[in-house]
């Protein structure tokens, strides 16, 4: 299944070299106003082809909508909207030969080598851009709320946001990293504020299951966390707990490392969440492999164009799929 989501339901849909990529918000609450601007703002966030820095893969990544938007409000129909794929190379693919790292053996083992390989198929991140529509929308009913979803990059390979000149240091890891043929992880940030107190469920239900479940959906998360995340594996309990207050009125809590999140239900904090993303696997260096038609070892260098660093483009996917989490369980509180 492709669907998530429990009051509104969203469905991701194409292959990356296939005609479109598309998303259905089904079940979005009529008569938010929707601007297409705002949504194309985000899309160009994403867009490949902008710097050295991602894959020179050039898609105008134009959104057209089939549905569910009148008069620049949503209808309460289902909201579909596709994207084009127009610059595809599907000749640098080979089936027999899966990359390392990537989903082409998975996908030829689940779907008994029916699954279209071309660019990844559906595993491409181009998929991605089907998201960041989604939760496009998602940001503008969330802004209305006064909510606001914000993400950033805190790592890249052994850089982090705390070290000086950082956006210099950031380009050099990738750029380096490409020019030896290779390519680079890191980590992104993203805080949810104006979150009010009391969302989520138990359990399955919980903020932070449900955050997690649509994180791990973009390809190339391999990690995330949520407050002091790992970190709090090192501490004590009294260093660990956010101290309870109340002032004006409001409580609050003097420190977040549960980030804004106690048994699965917002606590009206900041909500903070990490995700890390692997280093992109398609690199243009020798990687071993096997020959899935002769049924031998053997080796592949990666041609074709790819990102050096998934993470950059990344950002925007990951507020989406926040967007996406918090403005469902909103819809049915
Ligand atoms: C924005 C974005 C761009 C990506 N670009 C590439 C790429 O150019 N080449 C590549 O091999 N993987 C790329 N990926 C990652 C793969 O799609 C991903 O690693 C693959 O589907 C396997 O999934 P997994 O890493 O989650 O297991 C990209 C991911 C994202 C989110």
């Amino acid at each position: 299944m492709n669907t998530f989501g429990e009051s509104i339901k969203l469905t991701i849909f194409g292959e990356s070299h296939g005609e479109a990529i598309g998303m259905v918000l089904d079940g979005f609450p009529a008569g938010e106003n929707i601007d297409i601007d705002e949504i194309k703002e985000q899309l160009a966030r994403r867009a490949p082809g902008k710097s050295e820095m991602s894959t020179p893969r050039k898609e105008a990544d134009e959104p057209v909508f089939l549905s569910g938007l009148f008069n620049g409000h949503s209808t309460g129909a289902p909201i579909c909207a596709i994207i084009r794929n127009t610059d595809k190379r599907s000749e640098d693919y080979h089936p027999e030969k899966p990359r390392p790292g990537h989903a082409d053996l998975t996908a030829q083992i689940k779907y008994k080598g029916c699954s279209d390989f071309r660019g990844g198929g559906p595993f491409s991140g181009r998929l991605t851009a089907a998201m960041v529509l989604a939760g496009a929308v998602c940001k503008q009913a969330l802004s209305r709320r006064n909510i606001s979803v914000d993400a950033s990059i805190i790592r890249i390979g052994p850089v982090e946001s705390s070290d000086p000149d950082f956006d210099f240091a950031m380009r050099k890891e990738i750029l380096d990293a490409r020019a030896s043929g290779d390519s680079i992880g890191g980590a992104i940030e993203c805080s949810a504020s104006g979150v009010p107190a009391g969302l989520g469920g138990l359990m399955f239900g919980g903020m932070e299951s449900r955050i997690a479940a649509a994180l791990y959906a973009i390809p190339g998360v391999k990690g995330v966390e949520f407050g002091a995340g790992f970190e709090i594996a090192k501490m004590r309990g009294s260093q660990a707990n956010d101290p309870i207050r109340l002032e004006d009125g409001r409580i609050y809590t003097e420190t977040n490392n549960s980030g804004g999140i106690n048994g699965g239900i917002t606590n009206g904090m900041p909500l903070v969440v990490r995700c890390a993303f692997r280093p992109t696997p398609s690199i243009g260096r020798e990687q071993k492999t096997v020959d899935l038609l002769k049924h031998e070892n053997t080796s592949l260098r990666v041609v074709g164009r790819h990102d050096p660093c998934i993470v950059p483009r990344a950002v925007p996917v990951v507020e989406s799929m926040i967007a996406f989490c918090l403005m469902d369980v909103i819809c049915g509180a």
